[in-house]
């Protein structure tokens, strides 16, 4: 098994130790795991300009393609992502999320559909939740198949040690998250993942806006055509049926509205 851990915090602080708990467990769990580091601090990524060419004309023509480029091989490579990810103001630190501004296209293209991710974020007081809660949103529209969360209040800015509920609450998530990656299980996905599916696909294939300003979403989708949801991952029948009604009406809106990305 092989686990890209990411550093999504400016520091190597209190998220991070509690992500080397973590690392600790996985390793007693199964000595055969093979973990990759990111520390985000150190890739030098500079802002998203929001120039939109991932979203018109691929994500390869991002100007800074070359820092992004490893970073997305790791998670190609791995079976599963661990974010360590501390709470700043009850939401993502500022380099984490021009990250993922940086992969914000995968909205319009998931691909990581088998992927199964841990977040762990570390708060002085309050909002971890809310911290981990966002990017496991983030990551299921990413196509992420499962993400697990992991919120502590550490009550503390840099001498943080895990107390035995904390690490009882660790060890029970990192058990649940390192069984499920080991089992190779693919869960089904929400409903509200499987309707911008369909949507998505619906409307950029054959769009009125498509021939003017033809955009990467157009060169994608058609590989779906006909799917409601990616192969391999389990869909129910309720999934397959508003999957079916949410492209025809993608459909709908897609004869009738200029949909461009014109600059
Ligand atoms: C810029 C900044 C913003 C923070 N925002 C919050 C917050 O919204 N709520 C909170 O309870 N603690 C907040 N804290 C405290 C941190 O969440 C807490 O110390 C966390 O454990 C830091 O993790 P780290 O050591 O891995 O950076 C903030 C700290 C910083 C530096």
């Amino acid at each position: 098994m092989k686990i890209l851990i990411i550093n999504g915090g400016p520091r190597k602080g209190n998220t991070w130790r509690l992500t080397m708990v973590v690392k600790k467990m996985l390793k007693r769990f199964d000595s055969s795991i093979r973990f990759r580091e990111v520390h985000l601090s150190e890739v030098g990524l500079p802002f998203c300009l929001g120039c939109s060419n991932c979203f018109r004309k691929g994500h390869q023509t991002c100007p800074h393609y070359q820092k992004i480029r490893p970073i997305m091989d790791l998670i190609e490579e791995c079976d599963a992502v661990i974010f360590s990810v501390p709470c700043y103001q009850g939401h993502l630190p500022g380099i984490m999320k021009n990250f993922t501004d940086h992969l914000a296209f995968l909205l319009h293209r998931p691909r990581y559909f088998k992927k199964k991710a841990l977040i762990i974020s570390t708060t002085g007081g309050v909002s971890a939740g809310s911290t981990t809660k966002a990017l496991a949103s983030t990551l299921s529209g990413w196509g992420f198949n499962k993400s697990y969360q992991l919120p502590i209040t550490a009550f503390s800015w840099n001498d943080y040690h895990p107390t035995k509920n904390d690490l009882r609450k660790t060890c029970e998530v990192t058990h649940r998250f390192y069984l499920d990656v080991n089992s190779g299980k693919m869960h089904t996905p929400s409903l509200g993942v499987v309707i911008p599916f369909n949507l998505f696909q619906a409307m950029c294939i054959g769009n009125k806006g498509e021939k003017d300003y033809p955009t990467e979403d157009n060169r994608f989708w058609p590989k779906y055509k006909g799917m409601n949801y990616a192969p391999g991952i389990p869909l129910t029948l309720l999934h397959r049926l508003l999957g079916t009604v949410m492209y025809l009406v993608g459909k709908m809106i897609a004869g009738n509205v200029v949909i461009s990305y014109k600059k």
